[in-house]
């Protein structure tokens, strides 16, 4: 069963609204609730005197209409009279100062106090409801960063991560090679968190700032651990979750969610999606993404239910279809649980314009009709829940790589993403399953794996990749891949690709960082494609050349090669190209590999979910516009944003 949810806030709404809301959740077939996650001041009024009577009531009311419960911890807003009374608890910001209050997700994770204080209202909410039937699950804080706080306990926590990591200052002026710019340390007090890096992360060592944005993954991470072990200690079954975004400040996920026990992620998909085709901008691949945190089907703890506007102008309204579609692309990608944000629009606070399924007015609307609809439609799908996607192609991702990347830009505009992404969509336009796993990941089961740039290069990881192409899969490698070593410094010596030399059998002579410039290659066996970016110039050991550069001073030179190692093949990718490139590379592999491709409109995707509960295509148009293809020799036409679903018994529903 897919399960539907509705993020509620019974604290924002007269309690003579509650029962009626609740009704109404459970005509729609809502599963669950979420609340809870902001509600701090309201359960602890002040220092030490607790209120839970409102929450017991709610939950009642909630669990009366056949609604569990998915209860957030509140510790992303702490009550003002923490702040006031223990100013030790905020976060300081970049600019090594404290962060004002009135707002969100300013308390430092690490202050002693305020763990005192976290501590303390999770206990009493654990002691109260953990294990109790109407408990469905837990979400720790709300949409998590990497601490990134510079406030004087972080600065001792960061300082303490050194000492445990490296042990003594010699081994930590080695791996840092702080003799650059009279860097040496010869105190560990003299260790601070970057300060002002905001404009100029660039400026600072990149094997310390690599480090730093270690110890702040490493140090959320710690708090994630403090909170599930507060709550397992009163219902060690309890199911915990946290909702990840991609905020300013990336997490390491794949450590992040190390503790919990299920990925989830708050899917805001766009309302009005960039006109240049170039734009890699499909969803699906923060979805596939986030079904790599663990590795299996996750949750959405927040789905896009009305126009945005928090923070922020109102977005454009959603278009008929939408609101349906995108929670079904959720599902086509591994969701099996989808809480809507919100119940009804906040008449209140800095969000009163980030619309939920209800507007003001409380009328019945569009969008709430169109999510009857949608649960109508899973009702006649009982056994999706049993069903999972299974990928015969992955690509490697790391928070090293993210880490580094972004604080030492290669080459103007160069990004880690963009690769990611239009490798990413390559594979959604050829109908194939796609998994996103952490760079240390098992390969077993998959044909392909994709490599983008990797940059922080792990010997193991390199081994792994020869491994599984002397078994037998196609390894795709591209450029900055190979460049530094574990400490972020580079790797002296040899020729690039460094480590992936022997597995891609060829070097790089030179390269030119082009940024924004645009040029092209030419495919041997016909075709130009237009590249940006980078330009690895290649040359062979024993690889094959399959593109050649086109102008500049280096036109003929091989720029995409491919090498046969063990029973297959590894390609190195030199450059960074036009998605069209991606497409036709990735139909040579996966023709290589016998992966059954399928022909798709642009922004049409295709997942196939199977398991016990049978087998189900999706078919999902991603795009303003109807479009029209070709299922098993049946013409199947797409209103914009809709989702279409073949059972394995040929029905659509
Ligand atoms: C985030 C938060 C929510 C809310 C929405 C609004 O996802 O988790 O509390 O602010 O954004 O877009
Ligand atoms: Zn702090």
């Amino acid at each position: 069963m897919i399960r539907i949810g509705i993020d509620y806030y019974p604290e924002h709404w007269d309690r003579s609204m509650w029962e009626e809301d609740a009704g109404r959740m459970e005509a729609l077939g809502a599963h669950v609730a979420r609340i809870g996650e902001f509600a701090w001041s309201r359960m602890e009024p002040r220092d030490g005197q607790f209120d839970f009577t409102w929450l017991d009531d709610a939950i009642q009311v909630l669990s009366r209409h056949n609604m569990k419960i998915i209860l957030g911890t509140p510790t992303n807003c702490a009550p003002m009279w923490l702040y006031r009374d223990h100013p030790e608890t905020l976060q300081w910001g970049p600019d090594d100062k404290p962060t004002g209050t009135g707002l969100r997700g300013h308390r430092c994770m690490t202050s002693f106090t305020f763990r005192k204080y976290a501590a303390r209202i999770i206990n009493e909410l654990a002691r109260r409801y953990a294990g109790r039937p109407e408990i469905f699950a837990w979400q720790l804080d709300n949409e998590l960063e990497s601490n990134h706080c510079t406030c004087p306990a972080c600065q001792t926590a960061f300082r303490c991560w050194l000492k445990e990591k490296y042990g003594t200052l010699d081994a930590l002026n080695r791996a840092w090679g702080s003799d650059v710019w009279s860097g040496e340390i010869s105190d560990w007090g003299q260790i601070v968190s970057p300060q002002g890096t905001e404009n100029k992360p660039d400026w600072y060592n990149p094997a310390y700032m690599l480090d730093y944005e270690r110890f702040g993954a490493a140090s959320l991470t710690d708090f994630v651990k403090f909170q599930c072990q507060l709550i397992r200690s009163y219902d060690p079954q309890a199911v915990i979750t946290t909702n990840a975004c991609f905020p300013r400040h990336m997490p390491d996920f794949h450590q992040e969610f190390g503790p919990l026990d299920v990925a989830s992620y708050d899917n805001y998909p766009p309302v009005r999606l960039p006109e240049d085709p170039e734009t890699p901008y499909s969803n699906a691949f923060a979805l596939d993404f986030v079904r790599g945190f663990k590795g299996k089907n996750f949750w959405i703890m927040e789905q896009l239910g009305g126009p945005m506007g928090c923070w922020a102008p109102i977005s454009p309204a959603m278009e008929p279809g939408m609101l349906e579609g995108y929670a079904l692309q959720a599902v086509a990608h591994g969701a099996d649980l989808i809480s809507f944000f919100r119940w009804r629009t906040s008449y209140t606070g800095a969000e009163m314009f980030c619309h939920g399924l209800l507007d003001h007015s409380n009328a019945p609307n569009r969008r709430l009709a169109e999510l009857e609809k949608l649960c109508r439609r899973l009702e006649r799908l009982p056994g999706l829940g049993d069903t999972t996607l299974h990928s015969q192609a992955a690509m490697l991702y790391s928070a090293d790589q993210e880490f580094s990347l972004k604080n030492q830009e290669q080459g103007q505009g160069f990004s880690y993403w963009t690769q990611l992404r239009r490798f990413h969509h390559a594979c959604m336009n050829l109908g194939v399953n796609f998994d996103v796993v952490e760079e240390h990941a098992p390969l077993d089961g998959y044909k392909v794996v994709i490599v983008p740039t990797h940059f922080i290069t792990d010997p193991r990881v390199v081994e792994r990749l020869e491994g599984f192409a002397r078994r037998g899969g196609s390894v795709v490698v591209t450029c900055r891949s190979g460049v530094k070593d574990k400490n972020g410094n580079c790797i002296l010596g040899q020729e690039l690709p460094t480590l992936f030399r022997k597995l891609c059998g060829c070097r790089v002579t030179e390269y030119d960082a082009i940024g924004p410039a645009v040029q092209e290659l030419t495919l041997e066996r016909g075709g130009n494609y237009r590249i940006t970016g980078w330009c690895d110039l290649l040359e062979p050991d024993e690889a094959q050349v399959l593109a050649r550069y086109q102008g500049r001073f280096y036109s003929g030179t091989p720029a995409i090669t491919k090498n046969a190692f063990g029973k297959d093949f590894a390609y190195y990718v030199g450059t960074v190209g036009e998605r069209a490139l991606y497409r036709t590379l990735m139909l040579t592999v996966f023709r290589e590999q016998d992966i059954p491709v399928v022909r798709l409109p642009r922004a049409v995707e295709r997942t196939v979910r199977a398991g016990p509960g049978g087998t189900y295509q999706f078919y999902f148009n991603n795009s303003h516009h109807g479009q029209n293809l070709g299922v098993d020799g049946q013409k199947v036409h797409l209103q914009p944003f809709e989702m279409k679903i073949r059972t394995s018994e040929g029905l659509w529903v």
